[in-house]
């Protein structure tokens, strides 16, 4: 067992006068899982392990600009899309100081956060993961640069998604890039519930290019938030059978991965979406976050699967959207089935051409 490493430090504060102003800015992606997390306990910790792909061009670029603050605690104004975004300064106020013990200078500091995505938030397309993920990588190469810590990559990347996860568990996972493991597994030696850990050792170079088209059913807003959802599984009767399953998909998935099996790889993707959603449609309340059109294009998706024999796959997150996955080599082929079966299905925002991409950067 990997132990929760300790990060609480006192000493990560200005002393005096020393306060510094100054602006940093990253940019984070959001993931996919394809083995998913659903279901938790305190202090998010997942009741199973979960691997994703992390994604490349749906990303959250946050700039952070710091002075110190008049008042001698945090301070803080959000803006997203340029507009402050009052719900928003809330929640990360709520991060920050809740990260008082672990970066103390948080408190001497007042922040302006300027956030922007490059796709609707709250669909279901984890823009928790990339806007907790930035965050989290915005803090530690703050603690870095003040502090002269973390100075091995390993040990920094490690914190910052230790961090990400608290913010929202699937956010330690985009910390890093292409497939990652977050939560305890015994066969995969290095994984942690506290923290993501990448796999990319080893796997068939048919996964290292993965594409994943986000086909945009409803970009509104979600009517159960993740949080919910994974609360209700306490009470869920097929719960313990869920975690299970998790694990042995983890196992069959990973080897899969290694021996580049498209056939197994579209079995696992597919059963795990719909057993999150079964998950959710035998919570007490059930919910349903698929709409008709979710199964009108994975029903599109089979028949094209049986006609062609092309390695297409779909998984579903916490939302309507369809994630269709497939390798790059089939990229037009898809792009026409897309374009011609399945744009009447999509709300006007049609879809985003997204594909397995290589983790955080550093812009400012
Ligand atoms: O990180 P959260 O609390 O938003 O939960 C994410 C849950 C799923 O996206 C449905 C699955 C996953 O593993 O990402």
């Amino acid at each position: 067992m990997n132990s929760e490493p300790h990060y609480l430090n006192a000493d990560l504060k200005f002393s005096g006068i020393d306060i510094p102003s100054g602006k940093m800015a990253w940019r984070s992606p959001s993931n996919i899982a394809l083995v998913k997390y659903w279901g938790k306990k305190p202090v998010q910790i997942p009741q199973n392990p979960s691997i994703s792909f992390t994604l490349s061009k749906s990303y959250s670029e946050t700039e952070v600009s710091y002075s110190p603050a008049d008042s001698g605690a945090l301070e803080m104004e959000f803006y997203f899309d340029g507009k402050r975004n009052l719900t928003f300064e809330a929640k990360t106020i709520k991060f920050f100081k809740s990260l008082s013990g672990i970066f103390p200078f948080v408190n001497q500091l007042k922040f302006v956060v300027r956030s922007k995505n490059t796709f609707p938030h709250s669909a279901g397309i984890a823009s928790s993961a990339s806007g907790m993920s930035v965050l989290a990588m915005v803090l530690c190469d703050m603690e870095r640069q003040f502090f002269r810590t973390l100075q091995n990559i390993d040990d920094f990347l490690r914190k910052v998604s230790y961090i990400a996860r608290l913010g929202s568990g699937s956010a330690c996972r985009s910390v890093y890039g292409g497939l990652v493991v977050w939560g305890q597994d015994e066969s995969v030696p290095g994984t942690s519930d506290y923290y993501g850990f990448p796999v990319n050792e080893g796997i068939h170079e048919i996964f290292t290019d993965y594409q994943d088209t986000i086909l945009l059913v409803d970009a509104g807003e979600k009517k159960v938030s993740s949080r919910v959802g994974h609360g209700l599984m306490n009470g869920n009767p097929f719960a313990t059978e869920r975690f299970g399953q998790a694990r042995n998909n983890l196992t069959i998935l990973l080897h899969a991965l290694r021996t580049g099996d498209t056939e197994t790889f579209m079995r696992i993707t597919e059963t795990e979406a719909l057993t999150l959603h079964a998950m959710m449609m035998t919570s007490q309340p059930y919910f349903l976050l698929m709409k008709p059109n979710t199964l009108q294009i994975i029903d599109r998706i089979f028949a094209f699967r049986e006609k062609t024999g092309l390695p297409a796959s779909f998984t579903l997150d916490a939302g309507p959207n369809v994630h269709l996955l497939y390798p790059k080599a089939i990229k037009g082929e898809m792009k026409h089935f897309i374009d011609t079966d399945l744009l009447p299905f999509l709300s006007p925002k049609g879809y985003i051409e997204d594909e397995v991409g290589k983790g955080p950067e550093k812009i400012l």
